[in-house]
């Protein structure tokens, strides 16, 4: 039986080594970067604009923890190439508060508990941003009994909220954060 008789490869310089602009905004600034052109978005964030606070879990788009927001939608981080967002607007948990100015959902997470390792809150809290933004424009979601009339139950959030994984399960605690901030800032005191 033949062998195949391909050259390694000679030669320290990819063909691919090269770097491309990327002109976006992140948290409201202007960012300007040259990138190699498979740099993900979230490493964009955390290696080249030291953004650390999303966090890469799996790398495979199976996890959550590299939520952001991208135009206002929740996105993987992991899973998009940061040169496909020039002219977009990023937004990261850095963005949405600060520890003397949190946002709602931040201080929600805080009052219920709704972490113990809290390596998966940042996209926890991102993705929960994108889903009452999704539910208030009426977005149906696997569990919407009528396509037409999306309304926020414990089991919406459970459903919207489950590509955000969280290994110590703080899950109940999650839910209790996000009704509240449901009732508080969204609905004008509806209870789900
Ligand atoms: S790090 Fe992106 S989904 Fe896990
Ligand atoms: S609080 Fe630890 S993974 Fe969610």
């Amino acid at each position: 039986m033949s062998q195949s008789s391909s050259a390694p490869a000679t030669g320290s310089t990819s063909p691919l080594a090269l770097s491309l602009p990327v002109r976006f905004r992140v948290n409201g600034q202007a960012v300007s970067l040259d990138l190699d052109p498979r740099v993900s978005l979230l490493d964009a964030l955390r290696e080249h604009l030291g953004l650390t606070g999303t966090k890469k879990g799996c790398d495979h788009g199976q996890c959550g923890a590299c939520t952001v927001l991208v135009n206002g939608v929740r996105m993987n981080s992991c899973l998009s190439l940061a040169v496909m967002h020039s002219g977009d607007e990023v937004t990261t948990i850095e963005g949405l508060g600060t520890p003397d100015d949190l946002h709602p959902l931040q201080a929600a997470f805080v009052a219920h508990d709704g972490y113990q390792c809290g390596y998966c809150t940042p996209g926890q809290i991102c993705s929960a941003v994108g889903m009452l933004d999704e539910l208030g424009r009426g977005v149906p979601s696997h569990v919407t009994p009528d396509l037409n009339a999306a309304r926020f139950s414990r089991e919406e959030i459970r459903e919207r909220l489950s590509g955000n994984i969280c290994r110590c399960a703080a899950y109940p605690n999650i839910i209790d954060a996000v009704t509240e901030v449901y009732e508080t800032e969204v609905s004008g005191g509806e209870r789900p």
